[in-house]
């Protein structure tokens, strides 16, 4: 019985000591059981070892340098990511450069914000479709302001109707990027060509084409926006 007891003591001790043995913090990784897993042959963007030993008592590296070196010496200062040209802003891949107006300037928006797109059938399709998913549980399939989650919030703007029908295209797709009043935002959950889809289908579906803009004359419209390069 004693002996039993020792043991399992002894035992409890030395999973303990273990456990603290594997504690990461700080710069400390603690123990890794595949370090090949953790640490990638490719270059990390976020993280830059220089020091060419690191990693070396396990290294199968043809240069034979060490597992874990990670800089790239093509660039500045061995950085694996480089910085962006002076001067540039970047677009996203799709050519569009970031929205830099605040919600507040709503009116702003509907004044300089053009939509990229024309109405054409596969714009409005898509453009019903985004509105169904993102939309219509508040306004309604109709855009009435009728869905069942606008019912309980109540509130909700009824989109066929008084002054809405003459909103810019630029108001609307701003109000969808930035939310306004009890409306919340919806620029991180939709990407912005879907938006101006949207915004085409209110347009021209819900609101019988009333205040369209007329369309977009390439050159200066498109400028500092949320919409593609030309
Ligand atoms: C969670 C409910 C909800 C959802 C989802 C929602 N809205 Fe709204 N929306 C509202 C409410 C509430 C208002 C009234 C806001 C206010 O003035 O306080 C409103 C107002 C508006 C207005 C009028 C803005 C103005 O200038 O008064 C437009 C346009 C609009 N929504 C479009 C959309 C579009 C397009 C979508 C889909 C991308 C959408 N909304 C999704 C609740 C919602």
């Amino acid at each position: 019985m004693k002996i039993t007891n020792t043991y399992s003591l002894l035992s409890f001790a030395i999973t303990g000591l273990l456990l603290v043995g594997c504690k990461a913090g700080g710069n400390d990784q603690g123990l890794e059981y595949a370090p090949q897993m953790y640490h990638s042959v490719a270059y990390e963007p976020l993280t830059q070892i220089t020091d060419e030993s690191q990693g070396a008592w396990l290294s199968t590296r043809e240069d034979g340098k060490g597992e874990y070196y990670n800089s790239n010496t093509n660039n500045p200062n061995n950085m694996n990511m480089r910085e962006p040209v002076a001067n540039t802003v970047p677009r996203n891949k799709n050519g569009y450069l970031p929205y830099r107006l605040k919600t507040s300037e709503l009116e702003l928006a509907g004044q300089t914000v053009r939509n990229p797109f024309e109405p054409t059938d596969q714009v409005l399709a898509e453009g019903e479709q985004l509105f169904l998913n993102y939309c219509s549980t508040c306004h309604g399939k109709g855009g009435e302001g009728d869905g069942k989650a606008g019912m309980k919030i109540g509130g909700v703007a009824n989109l066929t109707g008084g002054a809405y029908l003459g909103l810019p295209e630029g108001h609307i797709f701003h109000v969808i990027t930035k939310g306004k009043g009890r409306m919340g935002a919806h620029g991180s959950q939709i990407l912005p060509e879907d938006r101006w889809k949207i915004v085409s289908y209110v347009k021209q579906k819900i609101q019988g084409g009333q205040g369209a803009q007329t369309p977009v004359v390439a050159e200066a419209e498109v400028s500092t926006e949320e919409t593609p390069a030309n």
